[in-house]
This record gives structure tokens, C-alpha cells and sequence, in this order.
């Protein structure tokens, strides 16, 4: 059996070791593909794969034409809109995810981006506190609650919207649940978006969201740049000197948004929410064994498509 893993951004060098660590005593060969530069590269090292570990890389029909011997991918982490599901499907690949494995690294990516804006970026003027100020969270999926976790402890007040997870198991962990999207961006001075990217949500973060968020409003987004509609964002910043918004992944708007506003706006340069060693072994090396266990044992749990 090989296993390919395959990232454009590569895992921490102790979380190859991990994986293939697990690969070794399964008796499969493990190869791997960092940093590539052109697609042609994954098309040619897929080719002779039985098992594929991505992170964000794409993995389209084009990728499952070219392997032949594929049985299953893996996405090591949590958001799977880079993995197209009904090719999958086509081609008989089982395509898996590793949901909460990387949760707490992004978490604490959320909070630290807080603390740089309302600190003013370290740089020694007075700012202010996150303790008492009003956090929601948009979804309240394993990265929402590691946030809320994590804002508790700064001793934030947290209210949280999710449209798939009921009240009860939100409030159960300390937290306020609301009623709708613009409950919570009306309610909440600092809004952390944690939704996937899907047909429902891209653009969904519009003008009529924003304008609901009271004054000194700061919009985090460690998600997807795609939730967002880029060109309300910019008027909304344009227009409220008083906001704030702070990304892990740059939008296409990020030249526009420096010159609006560029200091209340920040932006990572590359995605780095699960750029930790912890999380880089936790997600590859559950990925490692999904694929195992699923060859070995056809164990399809966090099956994505059916
Ligand atoms: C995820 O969906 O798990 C995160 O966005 C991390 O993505 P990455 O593996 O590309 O860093």
C-alpha cells in the first residue's frame, strides 16, 4: 500500500514522523510530496497511490482520473470544500476529514489576532481589554467551542449562533445561544466567524450583517475568505471608522482594504490557524490511521461522501 501525503504547506517535521510512524507498522510505504510548485507534480505522485493525506491542497476530478489505484483521502483537518466530493463519489474514493483535530490551534489564533488589534498591535499605546466585551461565534462547531472555551477564560461574555446544533448543547457549555445570524452580530462587539464554505454561506457575510455590529466593532474570520462578501466588507469599513477586521486568510481586497484602513485591518500573510505542531500531529497522524483502519478494517467513520 502507499500512502501519499501531499501539502503545498507542509506539517511540522514531527508530525511526518508521526504518520510515518503508523504507515511503517501497517506495512505501507509512505512518500511524500512538500511544497510543490504545479499541479502536474500531485498528478504524477498520485498515480500510483492507494491512500492520499491533503491539507487545504485541491483535489479534483482531474486528481482521481490520474489515480488510478485510489481508495481513499484524507483531508487532515476540518473544512473539505477543496475536495470535490461528487468526483470522489464518481471514481469510488472514499474522501474522510479529521473534524476537532486542529480546533485548538485555530482557537488560539483567534485570540492572540484579539489581543494584537486591541492592543494596539504591541506597539506600547494604550488599549483595551477583551474581559466583559460581547464575543459571538458563528457556528458553534469544534473550533466555535474552543473559542468559547478560550474567550471564558479571558473573561469574555460569549453568545454563539448555530443554525445545526440545538440551544441546549450551546448553553451547556457556558454559553449564550441566540436566535439568528443578526441577533448575534447585533448583540456582539467582537464577531468569530467559524463556518464552513458552502453554496449557502459564500458571500453571506454581507452589508446587512455588518451594519448591525455596535460601535467599535471587530470582525475576526480565521473560516473561509469566501464567507465573506469582499465588496461589503470594504464599504463597511469605509464607512465605519469605528471597526476592525481581522483575517487568517487575506482577501482578495487585501491591497484595498490596506490603503482604506490599515490600522483596522490585519491580515496573516499566509493561512496559519492549524500552523502548530500539536495540531499538525494531531490531524496527520488521525489521518494515518483513518486510512488504516479503513483499508485494513473498511472502518468509514468521518465518511464525507456517501
Ligand atoms: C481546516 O479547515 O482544517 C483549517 O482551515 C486548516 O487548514 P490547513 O490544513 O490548510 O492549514
Amino acid at each position: 500500500m502507499k500512502i501519499l501525503v501531499a501539502t503545498e504547506k507542509p506539517f511540522a517535521p514531527v508530525a511526518v514522523d508521526g504518520i510515518r510512524k503508523v504507515a511503517v507498522e501497517a506495512g505501507a510505504d509512505l512518500v511524500l510530496l512538500e511544497k510543490y510548485t504545479n499541479r502536474q507534480q500531485l498528478l504524477d505522485a498520485v498515480a500510483d497511490a492507494d491512500a492520499l493525506i491533503v491539507r487545504s491542497d485541491i483535489v479534483d476530478k482531474a486528481i482521481f482520473d490520474a489515480a488510478r489505484n485510489l481508495k481513499i483521502v484524507v483531508r487532515a483537518g476540518a473544512g473539505y470544500d477543496n475536495i470535490d466530493l461528487a468526483s470522489a463519489t464518481a471514481a469510488g474514493v472514499c474522501v474522510m476529514n479529521t473534524p476537532g483535530q486542529n480546533a485548538n490551534a485555530v482557537a488560539e489564533l483567534v485570540a492572540g489576532l484579539l489581543l494584537y488589534a486591541v492592543r494596539n498591535r504591541f506597539n506600547g499605546t494604550s488599549g483595551t481589554e477583551l474581559k466583559g466585551k460581547t464575543l459571538g461565534l458563528l457556528a458553534f462547531g469544534n473550533v466555535g467551542r474552543n473559542v468559547a472555551r478560550v474567550a471564558k477564560g479571558l473573561g469574555m461574555d460569549v453568545y454563539a449562533y448555530d443554525a445545526f446544533c440545538p440551544k441546549e448543547a450551546i448553553e451547556k457549555d457556558g454559553v449564550k445561544a441566540v436566535d439568528s445570524p443578526e441577533e448575534l452580530f447585533r448583540t456582539c462587539q467582537v464577531v468569530s466567524l467559524h463556518i464552513p464554505a458552502t453554496d449557502e454561506t459564500r458571500n453571506s457575510i454581507n452589508h446587512s450583517l455588518l451594519d448591525l455590529m455596535p460601535k467599535g466593532a471587530i470582525l475576526v474570520n480565521t473560516a473561509r475568505k469566501e464567507v465573506i462578501n469582499e465588496h461589503d466588507l470594504v464599504e463597511w469599513l469605509e464607512q465605519r471608522t469605528d471597526a476592525r477586521y481581522l483575517a487568517d486568510i487575506q482577501p482578495a481586497c487585501h491591497e484595498q482594504l490596506l490603503e482604506v484602513c490599515p490600522e483596522r485591518y490585519f491580515a496573516t500573510p499566509k493561512k496559519m490557524g492549524a500552523q502548530t505542531a500539536e495540531a499538525n500531529i494531531n490531524a496527520g497522524i488521525a489521518a494515518a490511521k483513518q486510512i488504516v483502519d479503513f483499508i485494513v478494517n473498511g472502518n468509514e467513520r468521518f465518511r464525507l461522501n456517501k
